[in-house]
């Protein structure tokens, strides 16, 4: 498997300044997680740190890439392309031999998804509380990610959901089932 440094070097030449950053934070935040629910530090350091890698493909170049590379994606994901970054970013994490559940832990970060283990919620946690993260809730779900990793999945979803509300965009099934299933474990 490809190096934490090999890959931050390859991210830096690659992403924005603002995403290799949240990409660094995300790494960080993923290793605090990992440590706290007895994850792999350093698998949990490689994901969290490549989980964008995928994000700043422009559109048309991001089509060409799943067809290329024949990459299953639903309705939701053609009318909401913010999500496919995702998938793209699970395939092309390949290239540094991420295992399968890595892979997965990619490909669920920004939807969620009811087959997420717990390197998957410490990524999707990892993601939206790292440090330059700012938003109106974002200590409260810190506070609650090294409480209990269910609860601060439950709310992260709960603020997408909101979110897309707003914005009136299409809201991705898989994270209302993964909603679902947290929520029945808490009744
Ligand atoms: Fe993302
Ligand atoms: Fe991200």
């Amino acid at each position: 498997m490809e190096s934490i440094e090999n890959i931050q070097a390859q991210l830096k030449e690659t992403l924005s300044e603002k995403r290799y950053l949240h990409s660094i934070g995300t790494m960080k935040m993923a290793k605090i997680l990992a440590k706290k629910y007895n994850v792999d530090e350093n698998i949990a350091m490689l994901t969290g740190l490549a989980h964008d890698m995928g994000k700043e493909i422009p559109l048309d170049k991001a089509m060409e890439y799943i067809k290329e590379n024949k990459i299953v994606i639903d309705e939701i994901e053609k009318q909401n392309t913010a999500l496919l970054h995702a998938k793209i970013g699970a395939y092309m994490s390949k290239k540094y031999g991420f295992t399968e559940e890595m892979q997965n832990a990619i490909k669920y970060h920004t939807t969620g998804n009811p087959e997420m283990d717990n390197l998957a919620k410490i990524i999707y946690v990892a993601d939206k509380t790292e440090e330059t993260r700012n938003y109106e809730q974002v200590e409260e779900i810190r506070k609650l990610a090294m409480e209990n990793i269910d609860e601060a999945v439950i709310k992260i979803l709960d603020h997408d959901i909101e979110k897309n509300i707003k914005k009136k965009v299409l809201i991705h099934p898989d994270g209302i089932l993964l909603r679902n299933k947290l929520l029945l474990k808490f009744i």
